[in-house]
């Protein structure tokens, strides 16, 4: 039995706290490209790659969850998209760090970022793909970057979280299919009013279908967290830096603005429209 801090009988190094977590490897990832460097710049650094590491753990539950999904194991998902929504709330007051520098802080290193922009964020839109909201032109900003462009056209084609989901309700008995692509737009908006007419059933009688009404709503949270988390960057970027257009070369605020109204989901909330009271008076 090795003490604690000690070493194994057979003389191996017991693994150590840093070795497991690489944490010396992990502070030595932010360079800052301000010479000196600027004392915000820490702080803009560290918070994109703390984003980053919780967006590849959504990117983990989200693949688990549409396997749990494709083994009817409606429980399963429900548990891991419930992970989800836990990491996306703590993601949207995670803004308000970068809300303490100052815009004129920001402004000292803001050159040094330039073309660099969270518009390519690749694992943002694998997010986004996987949930549905699939954009080939996309692709476009991924073209100096092989392995992420090569993520991104497999999650294009891939099926989506609503695509398991509705495969698992179509067979327990729902007639609901797969959707449409969004660009055939009539025959999306045709598929969203069928198929929320059908998750009446599930939301007017919950516990009848408990697992599938848990799981749907997880789903719903997990649309309307992206949305707030949308909302504060939008915020936090006005804070920051009015309406000068972004580093990334879009309009800035504008272009964020028109980003809020996007859903991965609309006919779960679509549903709404169509329960009626059926409570006795
Ligand atoms: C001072 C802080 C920040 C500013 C001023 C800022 C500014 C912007 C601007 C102007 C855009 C539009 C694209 C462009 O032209 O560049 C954008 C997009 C984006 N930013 Fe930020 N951002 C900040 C922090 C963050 C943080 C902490 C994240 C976390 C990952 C983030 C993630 C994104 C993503 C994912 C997009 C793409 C959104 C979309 O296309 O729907 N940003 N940002």
């Amino acid at each position: 039995m090795p003490g604690y801090f000690g070493a194994n009988l057979d003389g191996a190094k017991p693994l150590n706290y840093d070795d497991y977590l690489k944490v010396p490897q992990l502070i030595s990832l932010q360079e800052c490209k301000s010479s000196p460097a600027h004392h915000d710049e820490m702080l803009f650094i560290i918070i994109h790659q703390t984003y980053e590491l919780w967006f590849r753990l959504i990117l983990h539950e989200c693949d688990s969850a549409m396997v749990a999904m494709s083994n009817n194991d409606a429980i399963l998902a429900e548990r891991q998209l419930g992970r989800v929504v836990e990491i996306e709330r703590i993601l949207v007051p995670q803004i308000h760090i970068l809300e303490t520098m100052l815009p004129v802080d920001f402004l000292a290193f803001r050159d040094h970022l330039k073309p660099a922009s969270g518009f390519q964020s690749a694992q943002f839109r694998e997010m986004e793909f996987a949930c549905g909201l699939k954009d080939e032109r996309i692709l476009a900003a991924f073209n100096d970057q092989p392995e992420a462009l090569e993520r991104l056209k497999k999650r294009l084609v891939a099926p989506t979280l609503a695509d398991g989901f509705y495969d698992l309700l179509f067979h327990r008995g729902f007639d609901v299919t797969r959707s449409p692509e969004r660009s055939q737009t009539e025959l999306w908006q045709t598929w969203q009013e069928k198929t929320a007419k059908q998750l009446v059933k599930i939301y007017l009688t919950p516990s009848q279908h408990y697992e599938l009404y848990r799981l749907s709503e997880r789903m719903l949270e997990i649309d309307e967290y992206t949305s707030l988390w949308r909302y504060h960057h939008v915020r936090m970027v006005e804070r920051m830096i009015g309406f000068k257009s972004g580093t990334g070369g879009s309009d800035g605020v504008g272009y964020l603005q028109r980003t809020l109204s996007y859903k991965f989901f609309p006919e779960l909330w679509q549903v709404r429209n169509y329960l009626e009271n059926t409570s006795n008076p």
